[in-house]
């Protein structure tokens, strides 16, 4: 028997009417972009959130780079943002002119380590980014003081955590705002590319909302340099139809990481996720770390499992960031993350009975590996 990583069309004809539905409704009404069905599922996501709006745009990287455009950041400003996390963090600071400054994790949960962030603070700096990776939170509170302290905005990359909670609040409602990609895969997945900013700060909101449709409140007046990224009418409709399903298919989620917790548990050599009990995860990803990721992915490949590496090269080692001229060793935290994390199946599209099996082909791959 094989379990796929992700399996996407299943997933979504779990829904097949509804959304059929809501796209014939999209499509009859003739309305395409800015209509009725943004507004109703910005409504729904911030009341979800628990934040006073929500902003519908066109994608995660663009939630995170139009609040930072938004703050007005530009060159010669500092943003800080995890060593470890998936390039779009980055690129959000790097779109604005500023530059992405890079402070490693805490090793357990992966997420910036409020620890380090002071010692990277320079006059330059404007705003943190944390990244709730993997479906986790990151440690706001601690990363709020010290905003506080120095005078900087954050804004929580929300991408991989639709729904987590962080000492009884969601994740979109921690920071000064926050950033949510609704990318297929992801925990609340569109059916292209989508996203959407939340804030309980009415000003931010109003300039978030003029800066995604061309700097304009009122059409053909442009009232700053905007951009065009928008939720369109189509992908709203049917995330609309997907966010009453959002908890249950967490919930799945977490009794398949249950189950992983419980059987993988004391294999050598085998690091499991680390969950601070002030955290409730999503389960974006199930990530295990192990010294011979490589090796270990390819024996599950041959038993049947799929898994991918979430991320094999860190940010500051890629060619687009060579010009900030780091090299190997810089970031030693995020290069020992990359190369020994491996993400086993997790998703709506299993059973428990298939974690199970997963979880038996970890252990019979390990002990062929020692
Ligand atoms: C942590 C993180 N930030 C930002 C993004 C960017 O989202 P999008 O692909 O919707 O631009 C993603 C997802 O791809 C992500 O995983």
């Amino acid at each position: 028997m094989t379990v796929s990583f992700l399996d996407l069309k299943a997933i979504n004809l779990v829904q097949q009417e509804e959304l059929e539905q809501a796209m014939r409704r999209v499509l009859q009404s003739g309305w395409y972009i800015l209509g009725k069905e943004v507004e109703a599922f910005e409504q729904a996501y911030a009341s979800y959130c628990g934040t006073r709006h929500a902003i519908g745009v066109a994608n995660g990287l663009d939630a995170i780079f139009l609040v930072l455009k938004a703050w007005g950041i530009g060159p010669g400003d500092e943003v800080i943002v995890p060593s470890n996390t998936y390039i779009a963090t980055w690129l959000a600071a790097s779109h604005c002119g500023a530059t992405p400054v890079p402070v490693e994790p805490v090793e357990g949960t992966y997420n910036l380590d409020p620890a380090r962030v002071e010692a990277a603070i320079t006059p330059r700096t404007r705003a943190i980014v944390p990244v709730h990776l993997y479906g986790q939170c990151a440690d706001m509170e601690p990363l709020m003081a010290i905003a506080a302290r120095h005078g900087l905005k954050v804004v929580e990359d929300g991408a991989q955590a639709q729904g987590a909670m962080y000492k009884g609040r969601r994740a979109g409602a921690l920071g000064h705002a926050a950033a949510f990609s609704f990318y297929p895969g992801k925990n609340l997945g569109a059916l292209g590319d989508a996203g959407a900013i939340t804030t309980d700060d009415d000003d931010l909101a109003l300039r978030l909302r003029t800066l995604r449709n061309y700097g304009s409140q009122k059409k053909y007046h442009n009232e700053i340099i905007g951009f065009n990224s928008r939720l369109d009418e189509l992908q709203a409709a049917i995330l609309s139809v997907k966010l009453p399903a959002l908890d249950g298919q967490n919930a799945q989620r977490a009794q398949l990481a249950a189950v992983y917790d419980e059987r993988l548990a004391g294999l050598p050599g085998l690091v499991l996720p680390v969950v601070p009990e002030w955290t409730r995860p999503v389960w974006h990803l199930y990530v295990v770390r192990h010294a011979r990721r490589d090796a270990l992915a390819r024996a599950l490949a041959d038993l049947g499992v799929g898994t991918l590496v979430h991320y094999p090269i860190p940010p500051h080692l890629q060619p687009a960031y060579t010009e900030l001229g780091y090299k190997e060793g810089d970031f030693p935290i995020a290069e020992a993350i990359h190369r020994e994390v491996l993400s086993l199946p997790m998703g709506p599209h299993m059973t428990l009975e298939q974690a199970g099996i997963v979880a038996d082909a970890v252990r019979t791959a390990l002990i062929n590996l020692s």
